[in-house]
């Protein structure tokens, strides 16, 4: 249904355009999604538990979609087992200009450099206050005004902000749209960062996860470094991955503009990145796989490479939401065959 026929309309228009028409489609006109869309999957063998919180299922919502915890409760009535709000900043900012986000046809794919666009911490917070039962990631950065000596305080703002209303949180160090964002991925600023939010954490009653997003740029030294950071400062898990900067393979005419590369042209290197860390820790913490999951095999296999849950985003632009039935009633199939 949505491939053959919703899809070839949405993307005949602007990218942009088309996320905020679909975004306000579903916030007027839910009961219609209702209707025409098919009934998520439930069912229990679809639990689980990781990070001491208990998901429906293990496919949610990547960050950047809901930045600003506008559809939460819409989108989750698609079938996710979780959504992962933001990246928020403390302030509300515009992003960069437009045209900023750009399909690669050819390729499965899309190259976005929105930059951060959201309305601000408080802003979502009014929104998360509705919230009845919705498993919730808090995704959090720094304002492109804060320098990345004071990135810290941004950062606090917004756990603390939104402690309350979320029930995990992502600390987003890896977005390529943010100058020199990455940049505290080294082991020092990092380890300062994380430390910092998790003391702040081990002072509440009831401490939240505090996860680490990284790009999959790291190389295998880097990503060692992650894993004894992530260890050191005791955090929940990571989670692998977000946009890449490389642009090898593409055929697609937008295939050189600036920014990160999400889809199909990522599936194979944030698997080898989830791998890597689940391998080379000894599973010695939860991982959430996302990056160019766009079958039921491409989440199988995030899952058999070290994914405790996985996250879907341009699979999900692509493939629409009967995504997310097929990959559960493949875990389905899969659960059926285990001996009991
Ligand atoms: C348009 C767009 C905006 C995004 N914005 C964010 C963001 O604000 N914060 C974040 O952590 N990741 C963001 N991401 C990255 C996704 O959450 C995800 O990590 C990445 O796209 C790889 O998954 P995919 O191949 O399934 O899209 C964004 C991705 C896209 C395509």
């Amino acid at each position: 249904m949505y491939k053959k026929l919703i899809r070839p309309i949405l993307f005949k228009f602007d990218p942009e355009e088309v996320h905020y028409f679909t975004f306000s489609m579903l916030k007027n006109f839910s009961f219609l999604a209702k209707i025409f869309l098919p009934k998520p999957v439930v069912d229990k063998r679809l639990e689980r538990e990781v990070f001491g919180l208990k998901f429906k299922n293990p496919v949610g919502l990547a960050a950047g979609f809901d930045k600003n915890a506008v559809l939460f409760e819409e989108l989750s009535d698609l079938g996710f087992g979780f959504i992962e709000i933001g990246t928020l900043t403390p302030k509300g900012q515009p992003g960069n200009d437009k045209k900023r986000l750009f399909r690669l046809m050819e390729d499965s794919a899309i190259i976005n450099r929105m930059g951060f666009n959201n309305d601000g911490v408080d802003a979502a917070v009014e929104r998360l206050k509705k919230n009845k039962n919705v498993l919730i990631g808090g995704n959090i950065g720094k304002n492109k005004v804060t320098p990345n000596e004071d990135a810290v305080n941004d950062y606090k703002i917004c756990f603390e902000k939104l402690f309350p209303y979320v029930d995990y949180f992502v600390v987003n160090v890896s977005s390529p749209n943010t100058p020199n964002l990455r940049e505290l991925q080294d082991k020092e600023p990092l380890t300062q960062l994380l430390g910092t939010l998790q003391q702040m954490n081990s002072e509440k009653t009831a401490p939240k996860p505090i996860l680490l997003k990284i790009a999959p740029d790291l190389s295998d030294e880097q990503l060692l470094d992650i894993i004894d950071i992530v260890k050191e400062t005791k955090i929940a898990g990571v989670i692998a991955t977000n946009t890449t900067l490389s642009r090898e393979g593409l055929s697609s005419e937008n295939k050189s503009e600036t920014g990160g590369l999400s889809g199909k042209p990522l599936t194979k290197r944030s698997t080898e990145v989830i791998r890597f860390l689940s391998e080379k820790s000894n599973r010695a913490f939860p991982i959430i796989g996302v990056g160019g999951i766009h079958t039921a095999k491409d989440a199988i296999e995030k899952l058999d490479a070290g994914a405790s849950l996985i996250q879907l985003y341009t699979g999900f632009i692509y493939e629409g939401p009967e995504l997310i039935n097929e990959i559960n009633k493949e875990l389905l199939k899969r659960a059926s065959r285990l001996p009991r």
